[in-house]
């Protein structure tokens, strides 16, 4: 046992000593001093060894074990260890970039119609989309037996308890609260038994309600007028259709023209030249009966836009769903 101690100690400093670079002591070390290594197993020869020459073949052990560690550690000086080397950073290498995350395109939309809106005067409400049948329909004047609340369009939560299918209960939930004049906005999620490739069951609306002495459908253009050509260009045209809400008396969806095909007529807009974005209308007296506003004194216009919609018209998505897949290729882009 003493001469294997002398010659794995005469081995491993030649060793040492003729090693070239770091790496070369890196492995020396793991061979000689790991847990595997040649001391280790030199070690593992002690319970053979006579009681009565443990003590001395220990203590040689011992020095073996710090003599190499010392060695090893100089020549670790000598060279640098290869770990150090490795960790040392080149400073001429050229950055990582870090993936930064960006807005998703409807969250931008929003916001630009947001801050539009706020430019105008306009405040910021938000409301429930669990919402009482009586907000979302009866204060707006639906009659009991309309179709959207049938079970085809409605995703009921009980009787009298719905997903809100537009933002158009936050009309009166603001009237509720405040005397006119009113002038807000109020973006959300709504939802629809809906799906294909122009609609999808959860979407985001804005609602907006102006509500004070004198208000007339001129404002009512004004204001669209001014949203559109603030979102799109100031070239882009619009035209108010005739329609039919029970909450707006008169109504009129707004069309704009096409922003793919210029209005020369193509499939996204069914060769129409023209596509919808809205509904809108002067607010109809029975809703502001039911939140007890004189309608002797004042009155109101109301609209409420798609968001996907007109985000599909800025950027030129031909297909809803692309929102919602959470595709980065998609997301990437914006
Ligand atoms: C309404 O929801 C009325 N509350 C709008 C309104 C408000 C009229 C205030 C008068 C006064 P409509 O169901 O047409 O109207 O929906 C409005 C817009 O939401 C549509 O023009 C369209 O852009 C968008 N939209 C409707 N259904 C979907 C759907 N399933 N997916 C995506 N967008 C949709
Ligand atoms: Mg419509």
């Amino acid at each position: 046992m003493k001469t294997q101690i002398q010659e794995l100690r005469t081995q491993a400093l030649a060793d040492i000593e003729s090693a070239g670079d770091a790496k070369a002591i890196d492995e020396l070390n793991i061979r000689y001093l790991g847990r595997k290594g040649l001391v280790n197993d030199l070690m593992k020869g002690m319970a053979k060894v006579p009681a009565d020459e443990k003590p001395l073949i220990g203590r040689l052990a011992n020095e073996l074990k710090n003599d190499l560690q010392d060695a090893f550690a100089k020549a670790v000086e000598k060279f640098g260890s290869g770990k150090e080397a490795g960790d040392v950073v080149d400073v001429t290498l050229p950055g990582r970039p870090r993936k930064v995350g960006g807005l998703h395109p409807l969250t931008t939309i929003n916001l630009e119609i947001c801050d539009i809106f706020t430019r105008l005067g306009f405040d910021i409400a938000q409301g429930p989309e669990v919402e009482l049948d009586y907000y979302n329909f009866e204060a707006l004047n639906f009659p009991k037996d309309h179709p959207a609340r049938d079970m085809q369009d409605t995703f009921f939560v009980s009787d009298n308890v719905v997903l809100r299918t537009h933002t158009s209960p936050m009309q009166v939930r603001t009237m509720e609260k405040q005397k006119p004049p009113v002038r807000v906005i109020a973006p959300g999620k709504v939802y629809r038994c809906d799906s294909d490739i122009t609609h999808t069951p959860m979407f985001a609306q804005v609602e907006g309600l102006v509500v004070d002495k004198g208000i007339s459908f001129a404002d009512l253009k004004g204001v669209l007028t001014t949203l559109v050509h603030q979102i799109f260009d100031d070239k882009t045209p619009l035209r108010f259709r005739p329609s039919f809400f029970p909450f707006t008396e008169p109504s009129a969806e707004v069309d704009i023209g096409c922003v793919m095909c210029k209005g020369s007529g193509c499939r996204v807009c069914s060769h129409t030249g023209w596509l919808e974005i809205l509904g809108s209308g002067m607010v109809h007296p029975r809703v502001f009966e039911f939140v007890g506003y004189d309608t002797s004194e004042i009155s109101g216009f109301a609209f409420g836009m798609g968001v996907e919609r007109i985000a599909m018209l800025k950027y030129g998505i031909d297909d809803i769903r692309k929102y919602y897949e959470n595709d980065v290729r998609f997301l990437n882009q914006f």
